[in-house]
């Protein structure tokens, strides 16, 4: 099975990239699933229902978030009734929306349909939300979901690389891959770990390169300099799709493959 992950989709040029880019990489490397990270694809700054239809549109079968899910008050709508889209798993019990979901894979024969689990956690190191411990409920997660399915993706939204790492080997051998999010630096550190799970530190981020990790460049050293509040528009030029390209072995749930993804609009 072959599955592309998008590092975050920034804003208008990055669901752009996913819109033009997509359909291709998908003929391409003939994909059986993809898996978007939406937490900046309305304005930079969180996610809308109609942002999230754009990027389902496009070819996305689920949209992974993060830190800034509440950004947009209309986030509300989605974490209510759509179940492709989920939020980190370790927010406090009561918060509306999934953390995880097993979805099918449109592609395979009917009669012969894989399941595949996709799985949202949230680092605490360096993070503003004191969130619950995401290595201990993952685990829990993790156990749940393999009940169903040895096939599973988990987007890992943390700040710092040492957590990133220990939660990479902490489920060696229990998913399919970790993949991180959040710093819009892609890692060149992509790797099969010894138990047969695909991980990098950080898929990089879809969008505007020329800037700040995808906002005009100026506001951003303009804050550096002032402390002073600055609002940071989505830089707009050298549109780049960041992301992972994931290979599993269906009847052992291990990935036997991955590889960087960058491609130019
Ligand atoms: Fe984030
Ligand atoms: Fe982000």
């Amino acid at each position: 099975m072959k599955l592309l992950f998008i590092g975050d989709i920034v804003g208008q040029p990055g669901r752009n990239a996913v819109k033009i880019l997509l359909p291709k990489l998908r003929e391409q490397h003939a994909l059986d699933f993809v898996i978007a990270n939406g937490e900046n694809s309305a304005g930079g700054s969180g996610i809308t229902p109609k942002t999230a239809w754009e990027i389902f549109d496009a070819g996305v079968d689920v949209i992974t978030s993060g830190d800034h899910l509440w950004d947009q008050k209309e986030v509300m709508e989605l974490l209510a009734s759509e179940k492709r889209f989920l939020r980190p798993l370790n927010y406090p019990a009561g918060t509306p929306g999934l953390g995880s979901g097993v979805f099918e894979n449109r592609k395979s024969e009917i009669g012969n349909r894989k399941l595949i689990a996709v799985l949202n956690v949230q680092g605490r190191t360096f993070m503003q939300q004191p969130l619950d411990n995401p290595f201990l409920l993952a685990a829990e997660e993790v156990k749940r979901l393999r009940e169903r399915t040895k096939i599973i993706f988990v987007d890992f939204h943390a700040e710092a690389t040492s957590e990133k790492i220990a939660f990479g080997r902490f489920l060696d051998g229990q998913v399919s891959a970790v993949v991180g999010t959040h710093t819009h630096v892609q890692t060149a550190d992509e790797q099969i770990l010894p138990r047969g799970t695909a991980y990098l530190t950080d898929a990089g981020f879809t969008g505007p390169h020329d800037g700040c990790l995808g906002r005009e460049i100026e506001p951003v050293i303009e804050r550096f300099l002032t402390n002073m509040p600055r609002r940071f528009e989505v830089a707009k030029d050298r549109v780049i799709l960041h992301g992972a390209l994931i290979e599993i072995e269906e009847a052992t749930g291990k990935a036997v493959k991955i590889q960087r993804v960058a491609e130019a609009l």
